[in-house]
Parts: structure tokens; C-alpha cells; sequence
């Protein structure tokens, strides 16, 4: 789905939140190997991204056709930060209600609660696209994320041990969950 672009002052900064263009595509597949660099908290080390600028720019226009997924961009001072995004379990009635979102912002752009200030728009888009239920899944070391989750209202519901192994440490994996 397309939302409309949001303009906000925060810190002193523009923030600007808008869906992709296909024309974003190239700079959202470098920002999404840099971040990936970046954190051990994201699903994939950075070297085995191996989508290409042409299927980078067919997810975002799924993303944006779509009418269960939002990809939504934040940018700081016209430079990019990151991105939020859900999708709908939509592939049967019993959980269309259901929905899972994600979030990676760039390390320069993170500690300063940009990612609050995403999510809440990300919620309340989706709430406003009729889903009932958000859930998502961190990583138990991710301190900051699962504070942040939790200042949202998300309540853990169980966790998958020994899930990923990054560098040699085993992460857990706890999901949670929110309704809308
Ligand atoms: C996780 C992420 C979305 C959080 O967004 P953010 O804007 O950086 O988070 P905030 O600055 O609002 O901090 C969130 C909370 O953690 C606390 N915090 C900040 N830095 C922290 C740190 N280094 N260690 C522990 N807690 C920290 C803040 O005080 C805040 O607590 P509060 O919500 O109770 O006030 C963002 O850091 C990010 O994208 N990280 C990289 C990718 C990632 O981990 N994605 C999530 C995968 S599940």
C-alpha cells in the first residue's frame, strides 16, 4: 500500500517518512547491505544479500500494490535512516487479522528514538488498514529493540532457542506480539 508522506520536526531535524519509488531501489539495496554490516541483529550477514537492483525495485512496487504491506522510508535532513514495514498473513481468512512488521535503521540513526517515532506510524497504519494483530520476532540479546517493543505495548510469547548463531554466539529468538 501507498501512504501519504509525513513531515515532522523532531530534535531539531526534518524527519520525513514516505513508501518507496522504484527509483529509491539502488540506494535502499546498498543501505540494506550496509545495515546488515552493521548489527548482528538482523536475519542475514551482509555478504549473502544477493538480490539484484531489479528485484530490490519488484519489492518495492509489490510493497506498494499490495494492499496488506507497507514499506515505509525514513529520512533525517534529506538523508536516508532506514526503514519500517509490515505484512499481512493474508494467504488464508483464519489469519488475515495478523500482520508482522520489521525495522532496520542505519547505526548513525539509531539511540536517538527515531525507531519509536516510526513504529507508532507504522501501527497506526496498519490498525488504520483494519489488522487486529502485530507480532515480530528479536533477537533476546537485542536489548534495545525488545525495550523498545516493550515501550510499544508488545508482550513476549515464547522463544525459539539457539535460533541463529552469529559470529560463534548463539542468539535466541523471542516472539511478541500487540493488539491493535
Ligand atoms: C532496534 C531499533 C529499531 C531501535 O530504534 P532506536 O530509535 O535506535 O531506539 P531508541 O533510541 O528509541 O531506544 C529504544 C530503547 O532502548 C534504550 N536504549 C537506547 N540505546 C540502548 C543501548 N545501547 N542499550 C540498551 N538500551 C538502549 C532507550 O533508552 C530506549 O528505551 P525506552 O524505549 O524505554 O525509552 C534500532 O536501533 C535499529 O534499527 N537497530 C538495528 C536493527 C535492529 O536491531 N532491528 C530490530 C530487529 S528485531
Amino acid at each position: 500500500m501507498i501512504v501519504e508522506q509525513e513531515k515532522i520536526t523532531y530534535r531539531g531535524k526534518e524527519v520525513i517518512f514516505r513508501c518507496a519509488t522504484v527509483d529509491d531501489g539502488e540506494m535502499l539495496l546498498e543501505a540494506y547491505k550496509k545495515v546488515t554490516g552493521e548489527t548482528p541483529f538482523l536475519a542475514a550477514d551482509a555478504d549473502e544479500i544477493n538480490l539484484t537492483v531489479e528485484q530490490e525495485k519488484a519489492f518495492i512496487e509489490k510493497n506498494n500494490s499490495d494492499p496488506h504491506t507497507l514499506l515505509l522510508l525514513v529520512f533525517v535532513d534529506g538523508q536516508y535512516a532506514g526503514n519500517c514495514s509490515f505484512a499481512g498473513k493474508n494467504s488464508t481468512r483464519r489469519t488475515a487479522h495478523r500482520a508482522s512488521l520489521g525495522i532496520a535503521l542505519l547505526r548513525e540513526f539509531t539511540g536517538m528514538g527515531l525507531g519509536g517515532i516510526a513504529l507508532e506510524r507504522l501501527l497506526a497504519e496498519a490498525k488504520k488498514a483494519g489488522f487486529e494483530q502485530m507480532e515480530l520476532e528479536v533477537y533476546s540479546e537485542n536489548t534495545r529493540a525488545r525495550k523498545l517493543y516493550e515501550r510499544l505495548g508488545f508482550v513476549e510469547c515464547g522463544s525459539i532457542p539457539d535460533h541463529s548463531r552469529v559470529n560463534g554466539e548463539s542468539f535466541d529468538l523471542i516472539r511478541m506480539y500487540k493488539r491493535l
